[in-house]
């Protein structure tokens, strides 16, 4: 026998059941109330409310756990490249070599652009933020493949994850090199996943290229940390609008819209734009500090603070300890990065951030490693969405499997006027 809650209201008492998760989350069923009481529930945010049941990625905030398919990220940090705890999230299982193997070949093959969407890129204006580029070429392969746009065949959603998987970084190389004025650099099917994404970025086809290997190995770490979140914002935006069963593309563009704003993805690119910002103001780091507390101020310290993380990011740990790494053998005078030091050091020893269990997250250190890396402030935010596609992709799918799928329908509490009388314009004042 399950557990139950009860929740009376007037002369009546409504029993509901308490869903267990598999590692003891427990979830008031309320999928009958509206129907037996007439009443809804109200959560800004969505803070109290799960909007589904999911087996992909466990996080518990509390503790600092972050765990893809049972795995704990640290160890697949460790231990895999993107490529691989890709197919881990997408299809549910740590692949054998010949599973890896044909995953690989599969992504490869689908690398390149088709030639008629380079003219997209003619059209945007030289300074478009690149994550409205990304956006809209994804949503426009929607018109390319529409071969595969049935999210009920599993045929066309694989081959569709392929070109998702193969393409985003071509896209997102493709929008830097616009945006420098450099020629399009074709994908390299030789290359590892990040490899081959670094050389799109960075080569230029007068000169040879060869990624150093030490940002490989720091780039994959990012795109395995940013992999997958559970129910985050652009997250939810992907399954909420698969749920209408729109297709692969479709929601991912819109997950991307998600990414894009400050308080998610945007922050790394929000957080170097902060530190900028402290560097012209004379690197009064205190100041800013005093800001961020002061109530008055709406000024947030950008990359601190989390809604689930309230001990520490696992992910930032991670990430710092990859920085540190690299900081140390690039040796950069770069003023930025003792900024960054000097904020983390001063948030972490000060009442109001300890108090509020305020820390520095994923965007505050992975904005220090893109930079290092030579990746332009601009485009951080694009790495998070390359990282983060696997994690959609996987979402998207177990939604779409599922035997319960519903279309997302919020409901709302209405404070609008009540019924009026139509005025016509002479009368109006
Ligand atoms: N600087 C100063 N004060 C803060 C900050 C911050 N960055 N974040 C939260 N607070 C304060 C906030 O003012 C509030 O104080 P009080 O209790 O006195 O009113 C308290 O901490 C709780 O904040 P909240 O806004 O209720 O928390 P939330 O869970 O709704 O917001 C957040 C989470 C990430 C949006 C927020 O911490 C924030 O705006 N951080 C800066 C943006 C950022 O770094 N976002 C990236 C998140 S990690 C990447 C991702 O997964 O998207």
């Amino acid at each position: 026998m399950s557990e139950t809650a009860k929740l009376s209201y007037k002369n009546e008492t409504l029993e509901l059941d308490v869903i267990e998760g598999s590692e003891g989350e427990l979830g008031v069923d309320i999928s009958a109330l509206r129907a037996k009481t007439g009443l809804i529930t109200l959560d800004e945010g969505y803070v109290n409310t799960g909007s589904t049941t999911s087996a992909i990625t466990f996080l518990d905030g509390e503790c600092g756990i972050l765990r893809y398919r049972g795995y704990p990220v640290e160890e697949l940090a460790a231990n895999c490249d993107f490529v691989e705890v890709s197919y881990l999230l997408i299809y549910d299982k740590l692949p054998n070599q010949a599973e890896l193997d044909d995953f690989r070949k599969a992504i490869r093959k689908h690398t390149m652009l088709h030639e008629d969407m380079k003219s997209f890129y003619n059209g945007f204006p030289r300074d478009a933020h690149p994550m409205a580029i990304l956006s809209s070429v994804v949503g426009a392969m929607s018109t390319f493949y529409q071969d595969a746009l049935d999210p009920s065949d599993p045929d066309q959603v694989n081959v569709s994850i392929h070109r998702l998987i193969a393409k985003l970084p071509t896209i997102a190389a493709y929008s830097h090199k616009k945006s420098i004025g450099q020629p399009f650099m074709y994908p390299s099917n030789d290359l590892s996943y990040c490899e081959n994404f670094l050389r799109m970025m960075f080569a230029v086809p007068a000169e040879g290229y060869t990624a150093d290997p030490d940002f490989v190995k720091a780039l994959n770490l990012l795109l395995i940390v940013h992999a997958d979140h559970e129910q985050n914002c652009s997250t939810s935006t992907v399954r909420m609008v698969g749920s209408s069963n729109a297709n692969l593309f479709a929601s991912i563009a819109a997950g991307i819209c998600a990414l894009w704003g400050p308080l998610h993805g945007g922050a790394n690119e929000a957080c170097v734009a902060m530190l900028e910002k402290i560097r012209e103001d004379g690197s009064d780091v205190e100041k800013y500090v005093n800001m961020a507390k002061d109530k008055d101020n709406n000024f947030r310290l950008m990359g601190f603070g989390h809604r689930v993380y309230k001990n520490f990011d696992p992910r930032a740990t991670i990430i710092k300890t990859a920085c540190d790494k690299l900081l140390a053998k690039l040796d950069l005078d770069y003023p930025l990065f003792e900024i960054a030091q000097k904020l983390e050091y001063v948030a972490l020893n000060d009442e109001y951030f300890i108090k509020r269990k305020l820390y520095p997250n994923v965007d505050f250190y992975s904005g220090v490693i893109y930079r290092a890396l030579g990746i332009p402030v601009q485009m951080f935010t694009v790495l998070f969405a390359m990282g983060r596609l696997p994690g959609w992709i996987a979402h998207w799918k177990e939604m779409q499997a599922s035997t319960t799928k519903k279309i997302c329908r919020p409901r709302q509490v209405y404070t609008g006027p009540t019924k009026l009388n139509f005025v016509p314009i002479k009368d109006r004042k």
